[in-house]
């Protein structure tokens, strides 16, 4: 475009009706006439198109081949192009309209005609331009907005989650180190492609910010037992146990109003089977082996080496070597062997996540 004038590229092998269109156009627009389709794209290596007129019937190369050149060119296939033709047969124009042409001129064109087609097409482009603009804009919004209620989701569930363990008595840090070690599972699943199908559509940012509802259902555990100094006695420890299933039904409460939602789906495996063990001993169900979820078999060892490595009324905090052995001594009874291998090769690393995460 030349002083907010369209640039128009008069593509015709006949001088004559170069002359004329140039005449017609000139007004309005910055015209280029240009003899043959060669010389047209010599030219568009500096002049930039808004919209090409271009002869059929030319030697060399013809309208149809330049236009399937156009059109096979990222730089070019937008530019519209009508074809001129002297021609009275239909399937001349439908070949030109089928390789992308939007609309033909029959020639000897007519001035009012010629520019209220080209004014038609270049408004049209223009609204394209616009629309396309417009839907970009439109997908950079929905973009940030999503980002936006994903932040403010995560801290709604982070202060809930922080809610129980402040009630717990446990100390700060544990859900974040729980997260960090549970991201270091399983990207190490994900780059050696251990149990690859059934993490197959899992999504692990999803997966991660779920496991800090492991422990919601102690929302429903008495305080005289969540905070009691001290072993519990068996009665006592048959309630904790509940908080498995209370945790379920509160994330499933959620559910209802979020169905088929992959991070309230997570979470709920992940709260209701972090308890059960390998070997068929855990609760809340005793299941065994991969009757386990996934998320489960995983959040138990990250659940398990934390409460290790942390101080309790009851215990000293293992160093982190100590709970790294303690977690390999249950391999096959407390936990799913092949995940003990590949926490084996992130051991150290989560090691360096307890000593990050430390208040
Ligand atoms: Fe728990």
């Amino acid at each position: 475009m030349v002083n907010g004038r369209k640039t128009i590229l008069l593509v015709d092998d006949n001088e004559t009706n170069l002359a004329a269109g140039k005449t017609m156009l000139k007004e309005q627009y910055k015209v280029y006439p240009i003899p043959s389709a060669e010389i047209m794209f010599d030219i568009m290596e500096n002049v930039e198109a808004d919209l090409i007129l271009l002869d059929i019937d030319m030697p060399d190369m013809n309208g149809y081949e330049a236009i399937r050149k156009l059109k096979a060119d990222d730089h070019t296939r937008d530019i519209p192009v009508i074809f001129l033709t002297a021609m009275n047969g239909e399937g001349d124009e439908l070949e030109g309209l089928s390789l992308g042409a939007i609309d033909y001129v029959t020639k000897p064109f007519s001035a009012p005609l010629l520019l209220k087609r080209i004014e038609n097409h270049l408004d049209a482009v223009l609204q394209r331009r616009e629309l396309r603009d417009f839907n970009e804009h439109l997908e950079d919004l929905v973009k940030e907005k999503t980002i936006q209620i994903m932040a403010l989701q995560n801290a709604v569930l982070g202060t809930v989650a922080n809610l129980v363990e402040f009630r717990d008595g446990v100390t700060g840090g544990h859900i974040e180190r729980t997260e960090g070690y549970l991201e270091l599972l399983v990207q190490k699943m994900r780059d050696d492609g251990v149990y690859s199908n059934e993490m197959d559509g899992w999504d692990l940012d999803y997966l991660i910010a779920s496991a800090k509802l492991h422990d919601v259902g102690k929302i429903g555990i008495s305080d005289l037992i969540l905070n009691k100094p001290g072993k519990l006695t068996e009665e006592e420890f048959e309630v904790m146990k509940q908080h498995p299933e209370i945790g379920v039904k509160a994330i499933k409460e959620i559910e209802k109003d979020a169905p088929d939602h992959k991070f309230l789906q997570h979470a709920a495996r992940i709260a209701g089977s972090h308890h059960e063990k390998w070997d068929g001993s855990g609760y809340p169900y005793g299941l065994k082996g991969d009757d386990i979820p996934l998320e489960g078999r995983l959040m138990a060892i990250a659940d398990v080496y934390d409460a290790l490595i942390s101080a309790r009324p009851y215990k000293r905090p293992f160093k982190t070597e100590e709970a790294k052995a303690i977690i390999e001594e249950g391999s096959g009874s407390h936990f799913d062997p092949a995940l003990i291998d590949v926490f084996r090769l992130v051991a150290e690393d989560f090691a360096n996540v307890a000593r990050r995460i430390s208040y």
